[in-house]
This record gives C-alpha cells, structure tokens and sequence, in this order.
C-alpha cells in the first residue's frame, strides 16, 4: 500500500451511442466518427495544465467516465494512462476504472483494456429484464449484458455493476428477486441507484404528463429497506447510500470524493478539488465537447472555473460528502475546515430522532433510518 495522500484523476468522456431518456449526465450523440486522435491531443495538453498547477502527486486512483468511456479506443485509452504518468508518479496499487456499457460489441474491447492498463470496470446493466431494459432506452438485452458481466470476470481482477430501482411498477418483491439475481453474477461491488426523474430529460415530460407512475415515497423506502437487507445479508453492505461492496472492495477513487481528498478532472465538463498554495479550488472544464476541445487547442486546458472555495464551503461539501458514507465523518476534521464545530444541540436533536449517531472516536454517522431523509439530516447540521 502507498501512503501518499489519495490523488485521483477523473478523465471524462463525453459520448454515447444513444441517450437514454432518464440521463442527464453529461452525455452526447454525434453521427459522424469521434475523431479520437484529436480528442487524446487535447487530453494530453489538459493533463500537462493540470500538471503544473499540482506537481509531484502520487495518483492512487483514475477513472474514466461518461457517457461512455468504453466507446474508446483500447489505444486512446492507454496513451491517456501514458500521459497521466508522464507527469505524476502512479502508485503500484494503482485503481484504473473504466465505466462500460454491456453490449456485446463494447465487450470484445475488455482485453484491450485490461493490456491498456484498466484493472476495474464498472458496467451499466441497470436491470435484469428486457422489457424494463426497453422501457429505460437502453440498447442490451439483459442476457448481452449478463455476457459481458462474464467477459469482465475473466478480464479483470475486479468489476462493479450499476442496477437502477424504484422503477415504475417495480414491487419489493420484484426487485428482492431481480437483486437476488444481480448479486449471483456479482463479484465484490454493486451499486443500486434509486430511480431519478432529472429535470430537463425525456423522462420528467413523461412524469409531468402522468405517463410515468415513479414509486410513493412509501414503496420506495420498503424498496431502499429491501436492498439494504439482502445486499447486508450477501455480504455487500452499503458503505455509501447507493454503494455496497465486500469490505476493502469499496472504490477508492470514488472513496476520494466522499472523503473530500484531492482530484483532477480533465476532458468535457469534469470537475476537480485541487489543494494550490493552501487553498481548496474548485475547477471546471466547458461541457460541450467540440467548444472545450476548441478551447484546449487554442489556450491549451478547457478549464471555465477555478475559484478558491471559502472555508464554509468546504465544510459544508465536506459534510454533503461525507455523511453519504456509512463510516460518516470526523466531527474534528469538519471543526478545522469550518473554523467551527458542528452545533451539539442539533447534532442530540437528529440523535434523538434516530437520524444519526456519534461514537466514541468522534465520528458523527447516519442511520439507517437516517438514510433515507439525507438530505434533510445534511440541510440541518449545515444551516
Ligand atoms: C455515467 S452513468 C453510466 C455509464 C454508462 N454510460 C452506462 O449507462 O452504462 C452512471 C450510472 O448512473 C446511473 N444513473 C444515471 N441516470 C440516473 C437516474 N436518472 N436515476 C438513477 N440512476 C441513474 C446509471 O445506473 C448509470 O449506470
Ligand atoms: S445512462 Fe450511460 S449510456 Fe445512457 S445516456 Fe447516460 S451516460 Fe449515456
């Protein structure tokens, strides 16, 4: 193990084959060829940038995400993790994820990637029935998706993949079983995300017409409860709201956000928390592919904003963070970032309620009762 601070890189890639109606990440459609060459040269030029405003890290983690970063190159790929190391030392447990989508063609790249240098992929398989696959836009059938589960099994020494619950119409019956099912093909990671209808998608028109039945907020707790039985019960237990792993199988690099640790983000609107000359900056690239590849090109980085975040911010990002995890936060820690400590009467209020605990290492954890009224529990500790 390294004992370097965590240092992570965040390398976005901005395109997918279609969108699917419920995603509102920063994801896009284009009919011609991606011109990949050009899109790695400009890659390389971000991450030299980055380079010289946080020299001499150790990268602990890296992670390629989308859209969809298994529509690169197995090539395009490697020459980024090549460029990462041009600039900083890569730690020898290096974590490499790449996020993939499980079609059968993505999935003939898998050992392109594993040469390349990936060592994790987290695959979008969201669900285990066709029709449900159908009605979420999504371009595999579950028997491709459960092909490449196999293929990323015999490919790479560790691999996660996505489920997407409180789908319409969905009962803690139904799911129990489709999780049942999930966790048979799962190695040491899953990750279960609660349906969201994000404004400004395909999905919240529909919702607002009423075409769109999204479980009450009662089903969706009886949902959440079943998920955190049968994953706690398989040995998976959430260590983050929407993420269960083995113990020590958790992934780092996303452990760095929720920790408030360091990133660089480079590539089409990827953020980043850089530690520079005693401050915290929050950075962010231009979002639309062409114009930051356009920006890269003639100012060499894409970054839009970069401003130094006040030490109320930081505290407050560090409590959003932080309490998503199970281990929770050290109360000390958000004492030194906010110049003050969190209000003890607050804190016996939630104690009281059964939102959250304190222990006696001075970490302050939510329940699971808590969990589902998050970002209640978050709103009151920061105001
Ligand atoms: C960047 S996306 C996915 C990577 C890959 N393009 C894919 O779709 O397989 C990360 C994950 O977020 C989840 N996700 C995206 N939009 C969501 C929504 N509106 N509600 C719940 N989960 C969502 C999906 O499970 C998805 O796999
Ligand atoms: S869910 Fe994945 S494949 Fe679908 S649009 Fe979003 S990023 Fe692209």
């Amino acid at each position: 193990m390294t004992t370097a601070p965590a240092f992570g890189v965040y390398v976005h890639w901005p395109f997918c084959l279609s969108k699917c109606p419920y995603c509102d990440f920063n994801s896009h459609v284009r009919h011609a060829a991606i011109d990949e060459t050009r899109f790695v040269r400009a890659f390389a030029a971000e991450l030299a940038a980055t380079a010289t405003r946080v020299p001499g890290r150790t990268v602990s983690t890296i992670f390629f995400g989308g859209g969809t970063p298994s529509l690169m190159q197995p090539g395009t790929v490697g020459t980024i993790l090549d460029a990462i190391a041009k600039h900083w030392t890569i730690a020898g447990d290096v974590e490499v994820t790449l996020e993939a989508n499980p079609t059968s063609v993505e999935a003939t790249r898998f050992r392109g990637y594993r040469m390349a240098g990936v060592n994790r992929v987290s695959l979008g398989v969201q669900a285990l029935d066709d029709s449900e696959l159908k009605a979420l836009g999504r371009l595999h059938t579950a028997q491709e998706a459960l092909d490449a589960v196999a293929i990323a099994r015999a490919a790479f020494e560790r691999y996660s993949f996505d489920l997407i619950y409180a789908r319409p119409g969905q009962t803690p019956q139904s799911w129990g079983a489709e999780l049942k099912r999930a966790i048979a093909e799962a190695a040491e990671h899953l990750s279960l995300y609660q349906l969201t209808i994000e404004a400004d998608t395909p999905f919240a028109a529909l919702h607002k017409a009423g075409k769109l039945k999204v479980p009450n907020e009662e089903l969706a707790r009886a949902l959440y409860d079943t998920t955190q039985e049968i994953c706690a019960a398989a040995g998976l237990p959430a260590y983050e709201i929407s993420n269960h792993a083995r113990p020590g199988a958790e992934c780092r690099h996303n452990l760095i956000y929720w920790r408030a640790h360091e990133y660089a983000g480079v590539g089409p609107g990827a953020h980043g928390r850089l530690d520079i000359d005693g401050e915290r900056r929050a950075t962010a690239t231009e979002r639309r592919p062409e114009a930051w590849l356009l920006r890269v090109e003639t100012r060499g980085h894409g970054v839009v904003t970069d401003e130094a975040l006040t030490p109320g911010e930081i505290a407050d990002e560090f409590l959003l963070m932080g309490l998503r995890l199970a281990e929770g936060i050290e109360m000390q820690r958000y004492a030194r970032l906010a110049g003050r400590s969190l209000d003890p009467r607050r804190i016996a209020i939630l104690r009281e309620e059964g939102a959250v605990e304190t222990t006696s290492s001075g970490r302050l954890r939510v329940t699971h009762s808590g969990f589902p009224v998050l970002d209640a529990v978050v709103a009151d500790l920061a105001a």
